[in-house]
């Protein structure tokens, strides 16, 4: 993370940036125009560029803009003369981090390109620290299913190569996901997910590619999508097989090429992403019955991983229980609860249609319903069937049982953000916190579900 690129089209001036800067132990390329340099940007990698404001065939302007649109995390310094400098101050306007005044001075250089290389490490570390505050759970479990998923998840952490997650609901596939890109050396970058069973079918393609201003109604701006803003990170498909055929085959070429379109857009844009795609159905199934493109499915498969479901490894469920019990510890308790022995017989023999994501609900439950520090297996009983009997037609899936599962999940989804709102005053940024999304998440799902904001 220490090479400068030099855009400038005086031999002067590249050769004596490269000087000083190889003497701070920088590695420096220089280019002697815009198409070189952003050549060169995209070759290199390149953690800094140095860009003068004057260029022949395309101004240094233009040239930064590319540069924030491929790599909008590399800072660009800006070099220019007296005559210029209304130009380099728009620059910064236009996201360029500082500018250089000709002629130049050799401490600021050194100290601009320091200050400039120190707020990009904030600036990651910061990212790093935002997505693994962000509540996600540990991977937990000594089973011998999920020692198997760790060690893959460890192999394709040191690789691209794309991961294909399957398993029931609830059985931590999109934890496993997020634990790869956490590991990778990618962690840096962005983990953009993509569910694709709750996008309405006309809007999914500018969702995953973006979309020019005025290319269909209701585009008022230009719009970036899924595959930009994943840009050096990780995307996740989610429910990849709940995709058309057509965005299948939109995808494919995608991962093929590397190069897509805006829709309405000519320009084709490249980007590095590395794919994560999950599912609960039985793809094979899918292929048999014509929903999912074989071609897609081979490609998205390179590394697959199963998510074990809970009934098949109990082992784990002691475990599973002790940690959520850590977690949804009421505040004014001074230890973890547990469950007595009866209990946990009841949670072993138990079905777990709804597997992890259910008994960790449950602990959730136990926690705030009784105030047993020791849950007795009544309690156990008792909160275990009120999930299954709760209601409905019988098959214990109350409301949501006649509902697809795309929409069981939006109805219970939509609920779920009410009530929580509800709970928390309809403070959003607490409520946001509390159910581990982003506040502009939560926004996004308001806007969406048209859900109240106030008393
Ligand atoms: N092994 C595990 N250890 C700790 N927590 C887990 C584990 N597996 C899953 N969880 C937790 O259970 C919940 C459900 O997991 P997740 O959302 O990853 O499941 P999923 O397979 O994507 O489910 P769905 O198919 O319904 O989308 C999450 O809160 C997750 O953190
Ligand atoms: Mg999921």
């Amino acid at each position: 993370m220490n090479k400068v690129l030099v855009i400038d089209d005086e031999p002067g001036i590249r050769s004596v940036l490269s000087d000083i800067l190889m003497d701070e132990k920088y590695t420096v390329f220089t280019a002697g125009d815009g198409y070189e340099g952003l050549a060169l940007l995209e070759k290199e990698e390149a953690g800094l560029v140095i860009l003068d404001v004057w260029l022949p065939n395309m101004g240094g302007i233009d040239v930064l803009k590319q540069i924030k649109e491929k790599a909008p995390a590399v800072p660009v310094v800006m070099i220019s003369g007296h005559a210029n400098i209304d130009l380099a101050v728009k620059a910064v306007k236009l996201g360029a981090f500082d500018f250089l005044e000709k002629p130049l001075s050799l401490d600021k250089i050194i100290t601009i390109v320091r200050n400039a290389f120190e707020m990009e490490q904030l600036r990651k570390e910061n990212l790093y620290l935002r997505n693994s505050m962000l509540q996600q759970d540990e991977i937990i479990g000594q089973s011998e299913a999920i020692a198997k998923v760790k060690a893959l998840i460890e192999q394709s952490a040191r690789t691209d190569s794309r991961v294909l997650i399957t398993g029931p609901n609830g059985t931590g596939k999109e934890l496993i996901a997020r634990e790869i890109h956490r590991k990778s050396r990618r962690a840096a970058g962005p983990f953009v997910e993509v569910n694709c069973a709750a996008i309405p079918e006309s809007l999914i393609e500018s969702e995953l590619f973006g979309h020019e201003k005025g290319s269909f109604t209701g585009a008022v701006s230009r719009r970036k999508g899924k595959f930009e803003l994943a840009h050096r990170g990780t995307l996740f498909l989610d429910e990849v097989a709940d995709m058309s055929l057509g965005t299948q085959a939109k995808v494919l070429r995608v991962i093929q090429e590397l190069k897509f379109e805006r829709v309405g857009g000519e320009d084709s844009l490249t980007v590095d992403v590395r794919i994560i795609a999950a599912t609960n159905k039985n793809i094979r199934d899918q292929i048999q019955a014509g929903k999912f493109r074989e071609d897609l499915f081979f490609r998205l498969n390179v590394i697959p991983i199963q998510a074990p479901s809970l009934a098949g490894r109990i082992s784990d469920i002691p475990l599973l229980c002790d940690y959520f019990m850590l977690k949804f510890k009421p505040a004014g308790e001074a230890s973890a609860r547990t469950i007595c022995a009866g209990g946990m017989n009841l949670l072993c023999a138990h079905p777990w249609p709804g597997n992890v994501r259910e008994l960790k609900n449950f602990v959730e439950r136990v926690n705030i319903m009784t105030d047993e520090q020791s849950i007795s297996a009544e309690t156990v009983k008792y909160y275990l069937d009120e999930v299954g009997g709760s209601g409905g037609g019988g098959d214990g899936l109350g409301e949501y049982g006649a509902m697809s599962l795309a929409e069981a999940k939006e109805a219970f989804e939509k609920n779920f953000i009410e009530k929580k709102l509800k709970a928390f005053d309809y403070n959003i940024s607490k409520t946001a916190e509390a159910v581990g999304m982003y506040p502009s998440n939560l926004h996004g799902k308001i806007r969406r579900y048209g859900i109240r904001t106030e008393r």
